[in-house]
């Protein structure tokens, strides 16, 4: 913590945003983004209840705007009706049917383009194909796809029937998934044979076979498959379907099922501090409402832009800003099956050069890599068409700010640091790129009519520049409803009672003078690799699961690349290994095992193996002081509490 305060206090440079892109900016000038934070102040109801009616198609009006008599479970718009599938489509199909709402290039640059009136009738019969296999409002529904066309097609196909959907990131693993589909009770899975990536294939449904295997996914009554590779698939033939077989000759058209604001649109599982992941609940109306606007404010949404966001639909990014914002704005944009490193480090910018990109939106964890790869390479192409590029995820260095800002945007484009999470369902604190100066970061000021704060132990806020816990006083329309299934861990973790009713978002801030935040880092035992959010107790709980290991802890350490790094510290049933090889070995074996558990983003970098862990007299293991030692510090902290002191030498020692 103390280094990461000292590097973000040093940061001096300031940006203004350019006269040009002010002039044209849908929120232009800081007056004008004042003007929305006090008409937010003088009447939060109204002001919010403005947006919902100017952004969304209400198929019913709503009369309540916040109800808070249940809070912390809060309804916004209750007894307003939608369809979020009509506001991503119908909408647009009386102005703008031939626009093209996705480009979609494959891994091996093969590019498929599909115009709104195009995605408007895939949906409406994969919707009916869904209805066909008596799917219905209100059931469950995991998505374990490949970036595709289909993934959007199969979220919004959900939306439009009011079945809740659940996407599992490709990469997580069968245990991962079987955890996902049994705590939601789906009933259906929709999947592919295989995804392609970096040039290789990848074989899906196997997890999927593995997953439903594991018991407790009783409810699965139907496995969709759509064929993206046509290799060899195990079939069962009681719930096994193709997606084209499913869908052959219904109809293209589908009566969205109207829902209230409250009906909830998806369930995303996130990790938290406990060893279960959390399914965030969100409602429809007011998290289609945060999409919408942090599109038109931070974005700076134009009918013209080509947006990208490169994020996959398996985390929250992805569905704010891939299957929900850019569609419900009735935007072009472009969705990516590979990755940013293939062919070679030059593919995102050949992808902004050949698509005419004009807003590009990806995680510093890329830009750090691309930085090493080929810090030269964005030289070669053409990115003229950038008018604007953001940045989220983690706090982003200001080294890569700098590389993103000039090199990528060669000075030209502002850069919208996003800070918000899989909880807020949309930007919380970023900057309005035609109003507000930027930091190299620092992710600026709260979005109008979001009331960020930050608050002592006490809940107390604080106004000098120490830092402390980021809160949020006021719900948003955008907010987690709950955590599905657990409406007590989702009081306690997010509302406890000393933050006196404030969201508690789980990270570490300060404000600078200028009243900007800049966000050092969570509070809790969650970390971010590579941009993924990954609970240490989790990977401990899968490493305990492992007959060699008697006890494990996990804790970050700074990475240049991924942000973090995993570091375990491992007590073995058996003695401690005692040369190198061996430790080697078993290192690499309980390596393989934390991808197999839970999928390679949890892979730990680094095993140290101990006799013991360092703990307390009550048997508390003290992990201030595993992270000094992962990061390779001198423990100067006080170890007075600590039962067992000559661990901690042991402990030093990496094997590589
Ligand atoms: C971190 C991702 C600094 C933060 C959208 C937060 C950030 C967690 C930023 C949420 C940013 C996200 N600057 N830190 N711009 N954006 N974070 O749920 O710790 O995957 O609490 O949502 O990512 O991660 P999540």
């Amino acid at each position: 913590m103390p280094t990461s305060i000292k590097s973000v206090l040093q940061e001096t440079r300031v940006f203004q945003p350019a006269n040009a892109f002010v002039e044209q900016a849908n929120i232009s000038g800081m007056a004008a983004y004042q003007a929305l934070c006090s008409e937010a102040a003088q009447n939060y109801e109204e002001y919010w209840a403005r947006l919902a009616r100017e952004h969304i198609v209400w198929h019913k009006p709503f009369n309540t705007v916040l109800d808070e008599s249940r809070a912390p479970f809060y309804e916004w718009f209750a007894d307003g009706e939608l369809n979020v599938s009509y506001n991503c489509l119908d909408k647009h199909l009386a102005t703008q049917p031939e626009k093209t709402a996705l480009i979609f290039e494959a891994d091996d640059s093969q590019v498929i383009k599909i115009s709104y009136r195009e995605l408007h009738a895939r949906v409406c019969q994969f919707a009916n194909a869904l209805k066909s296999r008596n799917i219905q409002k209100g059931d469950r529904v995991v998505i374990y796809m490949p970036m595709s066309i289909e993934v959007v097609i199969a979220m919004q196909a959900c939306a439009r029937i009011g079945a809740i959907h659940s996407v599992v990131f490709g990469g997580f693993s069968s245990r991962s998934l079987n955890e996902r589909i049994e705590n939601a009770q789906a009933c259906a899975v929709i999947t592919a044979d295989a995804q392609f990536r970096g040039g290789k294939m990848m074989p899906l449904k196997p997890a999927v076979d593995e997953a439903l295997s594991m018991g407790g996914c009783d409810a699965v009554h139907s496995v969709i498959v759509y064929k993206r590779a046509g290799n060899d698939v195990q079939w069962n033939a009681k719930h096994d379907l193709w997606w084209h077989d499913l869908i052959d000759g219904l109809p293209c058209t589908c009566e969205p099922e109207w829902v209230g604001a409250e009906h909830p649109l998806f369930i995303l599982y996130t990790s938290g501090s406990t060893g279960k992941p959390k399914g965030v609940q969100h409602s429809s109306g007011g998290y289609l409402l945060g999409t919408m606007v942090s599109m038109q404010w931070v974005f700076d949404y134009k009918p013209t832009d080509i947006f990208w966001c490169t994020a996959d639909v398996g985390w929250v990014t992805g569905h704010s800003y891939v299957a929900y914002g850019p569609l419900a704005m009735g935007a072009t944009q472009v969705i990516f099956e590979g990755v940013p490193t293939w062919p070679d480090a030059g593919r995102f910018w050949k992808m902004i050069q050949d698509h005419q990109v004009t807003t590009f939106y990806t995680a510093p964890t890329a830009i750090r890599s691309l930085i090493k790869l080929g810090g030269e390479l964005p030289k070669q192409y053409n990115l003229s068409s950038l008018r604007l590029l953001g940045s989220v995820g983690e706090p982003i260095n200001p080294d890569a700010w700098m590389w993103y800002y000039t090199v990528v945007g060669q000075s030209r484009c502002p850069i919208v640091d996003t800070w918000w999470q899989t909880e807020t369902g949309c930007h919380m604190i970023a900057p309005l790129p035609g109003a507000m100066a930027t930091k190299p970061g620092s992710c600026t000021l709260p979005l109008p009519g979001i009331m960020a704060a930050i608050v002592n132990e006490a809940g107390d806020e604080v106004h000098d520049q120490h830092g402390g816990f980021l809160v949020i006083k006021r719900s948003f329309p955008s907010q987690i409803r709950t955590i599905w299934g657990n409406d007590e861990r989702y009081r306690k973790g997010y509302f406890p009672e000393e933050m006196k009713g404030a969201y508690l978002a789980g990270d570490s801030a300060h404000r600078d003078e200028d009243g900007y935040f800049w966000i050092l880092g969570r509070i809790d035992d969650v970390l971010k690799v590579s941009g993924h959010r990954l609970g240490t107790m989790e990977i401990e709980s899968a490493l305990a699961s492992n007959s060699l290991v008697a006890e494990a802890a996990v804790v970050g350490k700074p990475h240049e690349i991924k942000g973090e790094a995993i570091v375990v510290f491992v007590v073995l049933k058996g003695s401690r290994p005692k040369d190198a090889a061996t430790a080697k070995q078993i290192s690499e074996i309980l390596r393989e095992w934390v991808s197999k558990e839970l999928g390679p983003i949890a892979k730990p970098d680094e095993i140290r193996f101990g006799d013991n862990l360092p703990k307390t007299r009550s048997g508390k293991i003290m992990r201030r002081l595993l992270r000094a030692l992962a990061k390779g510090e001198e423990i100067t902290q006080d170890i007075s509490t600590l039962e067992n002191p000559a661990i901690l030498e042991q402990l030093k020692h990496v094997i590589q």
